[in-house]
């Protein structure tokens, strides 16, 4: 799948791909991640992204229409990748009618804006995620984005009730945890058998591991675990889960 990231601050994201999973995801073809600089999108001299609120107030908003052209630039390079015929070419200076003009073709695309007004982003919205061809996710920043943009979006999506200086962080988490879904990017089995991978309904946090030293510092593995009898390993984890999410998450469990 591709990953377009559209942000004003594309150094930011230098580092947070380039190791463990998420390096291995990308080099081995799962996962490519583009960073669009939407700066790039704005038209006039001084290249502005954002201007004053309309009513008055503090702080500076950013431009619908430079952020709708730039969703619209991510949007058509993944259609430029799927073919290389002569129409298209000739659409390639105006990215308006390029999208327009190819838009059947790009049902699993997904534009998702971040905001800390959207909706809480969970292990359902990751899986849904990791299953499009074409994630793109915006930053926002300043004062927000002109109201507009919603006509142009899919989705708002949060990270937790906080609020961050900008969408950055946000999209971080999201690729981290859309990326390591996809078929091959870990183990076989290891997304199946996680906190919140029962999905809303059953939510359930993880059970606790350990691994050598059998003792260390006086505290010793549980019996259990030594056994070998995996049937009883299975229920003692599984209870061990339901205990953890009772006393960490009771919020969680009073559905
Ligand atoms: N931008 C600012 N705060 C945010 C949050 N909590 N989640 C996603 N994007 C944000």
């Amino acid at each position: 799948m591709k990953i377009s990231i559209l942000t004003l601050f594309p150094e930011m994201f230098v580092g947070p791909f380039d190791h463990s999973i998420i390096k291995r995801a990308k080099e081995k073809g799962l996962v490519e991640i583009e960073l669009i600089n939407i700066r790039d999108f704005a038209t006039d001299k001084h290249q502005m992204v954002d201007d004053s609120p309309y009513g008055g107030g503090v702080g500076m908003v950013m431009k619908v229409d430079v952020v709708h052209r730039a969703i619209l630039h991510a949007k058509s390079s993944v259609i430029l990748e799927r073919s290389d015929n002569a129409a298209i070419e000739s659409h390639k200076e105006d990215p308006i009618s390029r999208s327009r003009s190819f838009q059947d073709d790009n049902k699993k695309t997904k534009v998702v804006l971040m905001t800390a007004s959207g909706k809480p982003f969970k292990q359902a919205v990751a899986k849904e995620f990791a299953a499009l061809d074409h994630l793109i996710l915006i930053c926002g920043h300043y004062e927000g984005i002109d109201d507009r943009i919603k006509h142009f979006i899919d989705e708002e999506v949060s990270i937790g009730d906080f609020v961050l200086t900008g969408g950055e962080l946000a999209t971080m988490v999201i690729t981290d945890a859309v990326t390591r879904l996809l078929p091959g990017a870990i183990t076989d089995g290891a997304t199946e058998d996680e906190s919140f991978s029962l999905g809303d309904d059953h939510p359930l946090l993880e059970y606790p591991h350990y691994t050598k030293p059998q003792v260390y510092e006086g505290f010793a593995v549980p019996e259990i675990l030594l056994s070998g009898n995996h049937p009883k390993v299975a229920m003692w984890r599984h209870e061990q889960a339901l205990e953890k999410t009772k006393r960490v998450r009771p919020d969680l469990t009073k559905k």
